[in-house]
């Protein structure tokens, strides 16, 4: 398996008596050893090439003012969010939960935004104290900003507008979002009502959003959304003279997982994509540039992330060998949500010749927790340290205590050091939440006590 999956400073490094595989200067087997597995690794310099990229895309491809959102669902933590505010990126997180994240890890309103498909109560009291931007998912919401507008010293957040542009991109169905009939956003015509009722009610519209999906390396469906969005954008300008002075095409590009993605999709071929079209739709239509707002999180952190398992058990049963480790569907849910293809490569001789197909296996009591199915592998011995690349996206954003798991701990790694960031789960986490039955006599397996739960 090539390397070039693996974090920007991953090295194999060699010294008299053995080989082995370097994050960010670091050991892995050392970090092992002393964190435990599974372990997370986040590379810092991964990330920063990644805005790099973004940011020197934007600036050479589009000819206004741009920014970058990090899509804060990825993978989301005090320190990840502290990065976010270094960079000068804004985040966007989705409800009330995300937006304590960032408020914690002290991120100012300007670089705070809020999305969500239904947002409750809590979200949309959070997002009008801490927000400077919230992405309207529909009718029903924009009348809850316009009731709060109407109390006496509300000051809100701007407002964009989601629109569902009616097509998809090319990806997991499950991650699809902007086809007729998903459940988000609005469509152009209501989205068009949905701008004129806001202006009557004297809220702040700011922008126009579209995300049409997520993990893609085709960006041309995009050409015909941002067609959709610039005709809305002219016809609204007719009809009462608005503007938006921001267009946010969503995030979704996507990274390479496994060796037949390769070479890693580049960040500045999709951007270049999206200023392109942009800029000769507004000049085609007359209409000013607006600022380009893009939303990325899977190609700014899936690359920098490293999963790290201990094989416990190796299994050879008719003909399929099986590479049995201490971690799987709990921590990372991609391919058996998803059907995500990955590789590994042992930590130790990594560059050891593989000696034939091995399935990599979790701990938990599923036959769908495989991680890897049928990826060349060399010979590996019980105990060894396997990582598994491209691991910061998506994994623990979504990962859960099934089987009581315990979440790993999370390794922030910069020039030879790792940090601590997020500490590995244990008992007492698994029952914070939990309440004891108090009354014993609830438990009581008699008559009187089960017509007790019945409804009526
Ligand atoms: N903006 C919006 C409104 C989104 O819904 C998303 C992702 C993004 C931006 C960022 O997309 P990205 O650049 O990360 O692809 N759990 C799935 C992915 C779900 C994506 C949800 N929305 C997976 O593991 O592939």
């Amino acid at each position: 398996m090539r390397i070039d999956l693996f974090p920007i400073t991953t090295r194999v490094e060699k010294t008299a008596d053995r080989a082995f595989l370097t994050v960010a200067g670091c050991d892995p087997c050392e970090l092992a050893e002393r964190y435990g597995t599974p372990l997370y690794l986040y590379d810092q310099a991964t990330m920063d090439d990644a805005v790099a990229a973004y940011r020197q895309a934007l600036a050479q491809h589009y000819a206004a003012a741009s920014g970058i959102t990090y899509a804060g669902k990825a993978f989301l933590c005090l320190a990840l969010a502290q990065w976010v505010g270094r960079q000068g990126l804004w985040l966007d997180c989705t409800g009330a939960g995300e937006v304590g994240i960032a408020v914690a890890a002290g991120l100012g309103r300007e670089q705070i935004l809020v999305h969500g498909v239904n947002k409750g109560p809590a979200d949309v009291a959070t997002a009008a104290t801490h927000a400077a931007t919230v992405v309207v998912d529909s009718r029903s919401e924009l009348q809850r900003w316009a009731a709060l507008a109407r109390q006496p010293s509300a000051s809100l957040p701007d407002l964009w507008l989601r629109l569902q542009p009616g097509l998809a991109v090319q990806t997991h169905v499950y991650t699809q979002t902007g086809q007729a009939g998903s459940k988000f956003g609005m469509e152009p015509v209501e989205l068009r009502e949905a701008v004129r009722f806001a202006l009557g009610a004297g809220l702040t519209v700011t922008g126009l959003h579209f995300h049409q999906g997520s993990h893609f390396h085709d960006p041309a469906p995009l050409g015909p959304a941002l067609e959709t969005v610039l005709d809305l954008v002219a016809a609204l300008r007719a009809e009462v003279g608005w503007l938006p002075q921001v267009l946010c095409p969503g995030g979704g590009w996507g990274v390479a997982y496994h060796e037949d993605d390769l070479p890693q999709p580049p960040i500045a071929e999709y951007v270049a994509f999206i200023a392109g079209h942009l800029q000769a739709g507004c000049e085609r239509r007359g209409l000013p540039l607006p600022r380009l707002q893009l939303e990325p999180g899977r190609s700014l952190v899936a690359r920098a992330g490293v999963a790290l398992y201990r094989v416990g058990a190796v299994k050879e049963m008719a003909g399929q060998r099986w590479l049995l480790v201490d971690g799987g569907m709990a921590d990372n849910p991609r391919p058996a949500l998803y059907g995500a293809r990955y590789a590994a490569l042992p930590v130790e001789e990594p560059e050891r010749s593989h000696t034939g197909p091995a399935w990599v296996g979790g701990p938990y009591c599923e036959s769908g927790d495989v991680l890897i199915a049928g990826l060349p592998m060399p010979e590996v011995q019980v105990g060894e340290i396997i990582a598994v690349p491209v691991s910061g996206a998506y994994q623990l954003s979504m990962a859960s205590n099934y089987n009581g798991a315990c979440r790993p701990a999370v390794l922030w790694l910069k020039e030879g050091v790792a940090h601590l960031v997020q500490k590995r789960e244990v008992l007492d986490d698994l029952l914070r939440r939990d309440v004891e039955l108090k009354d014993s006599g609830l438990l009581q397996t008699g008559k009187a006590k089960l017509h007790g739960c019945r409804r009526g």
